[in-house]
């Protein structure tokens, strides 16, 4: 089970922001250039926050044009016209902030599990996105009703998660052994799997959210370029390598079982189409307004 810091296994240094970073522009590419699924308008006045926010980019890559590929940075330059909408990044590690950043902008550290008290009913729309790893699936009930409370009535949450793989195996598709060692992590460590993705709606309802609405995405449907099965290839096998510890540390492997799974998984004919992502999920909802 994990500890006081909680379950998130992957590290949090410059090679994971790159990762981050391009995981970023491939899912803005497999939904067709969107990154917002809320039906929001934003106006003068609205703050947005980005929940578990993790990666500037490698300090190296540090460039204007790099940083677009953030959500908070890309969601405020579609607002640079509009001065007052502000957008507040929040991470249990600051590690991966970036620090070249647009006054409308700003970082802190925070756990969605404890928001500051002086948030409530502050934001206009909230993004998470791949907290699944961060999560137990005691502490997702908790999570929502933070983001609950933090929102302005009639505010939006958007919440995307991927399946990692961990799909239920039918249809004769058999998971890769390296997709079956992230599930037994996740399990391992008490984190939501997708076959419990369906909780997140009822815990959503539960927490008080309304006008749910769900989007999926099968990864391997997208037509992706070579360069993009190369850059997939490359992010699932960071993934691999940061996860390391934590499957070590659980005892799931031993040193040499995992470094064959890393040359297998290296082999892995599908992995550019997959990504290791599996099913990607948007959920959106709203806070009544009352
Ligand atoms: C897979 S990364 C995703 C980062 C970013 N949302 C993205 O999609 O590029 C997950 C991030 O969640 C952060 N995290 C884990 N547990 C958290 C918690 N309880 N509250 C806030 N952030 C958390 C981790 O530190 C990490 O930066």
């Amino acid at each position: 089970m994990p500890g006081a810091d909680g379950p998130y296994p992957l590290p949090s240094d410059a090679e994971e922001a790159a990762r981050l970073e391009t995981q970023y522009l491939l899912l803005k590419f497999c939904f067709d250039g969107q990154f917002t699924f809320a039906p929001v308008n934003l106006v003068d006045g609205d703050k947005v926050l980005d929940c578990g926010c993790g990666s500037g980019v490698s300090l190296h890559a540090f460039t204007r044009l790099r940083l677009k590929g953030l959500w908070t940075l890309d969601l405020a330059r579609s607002f640079a016209s509009s001065t007052g909408v502000s957008f507040t990044g929040i991470d249990i590690n600051p590690s991966m902030f970036p620090t070249d950043i647009p006054p409308s902008v700003s970082f802190d550290v925070h756990s969605v599990l404890s928001l500051p008290s002086s948030w409530t009913s502050r934001f206009t729309l909230i993004n998470q996105r791949f907290l699944i790893g961060g999560l137990t699936v005691f502490q997702w009930p908790v999570a929502l009703r933070e983001l609950y409370r933090v929102l302005k009535p009639g505010g939006w949450v958007q919440l995307m998660e991927s399946s990692m793989g961990c799909e239920p195996e039918e249809d004769g598709v058999e998971r890769t052994r390296a997709e079956r060692l992230i599930c037994a992590l996740l399990t391992k460590r008490g984190c939501l799997v997708s076959d419990r993705f369906a909780t997140i709606e009822s815990m959503l309802s539960d927490a008080g959210f309304r006008d749910i609405r769900v989007v999926e995405k099968v990864y391997s449907d997208v037509q992706w370029t070579a360069e993009q099965r190369e850059a997939n290839r490359a992010l699932f096998l960071s993934v691999m390598r940061g996860i390391e510890p934590a499957v070590l540390r659980e005892g799931l492997e031993s040193e040499e079982g995992y470094e064959q799974l890393m040359h297998e998984t290296q082999r892995d004919k599908n992995l550019g189409m997959t990504g290791g992502i599996g099913k990607v999920i948007v959920f959106c909802a709203q806070k009544l307004d009352v």
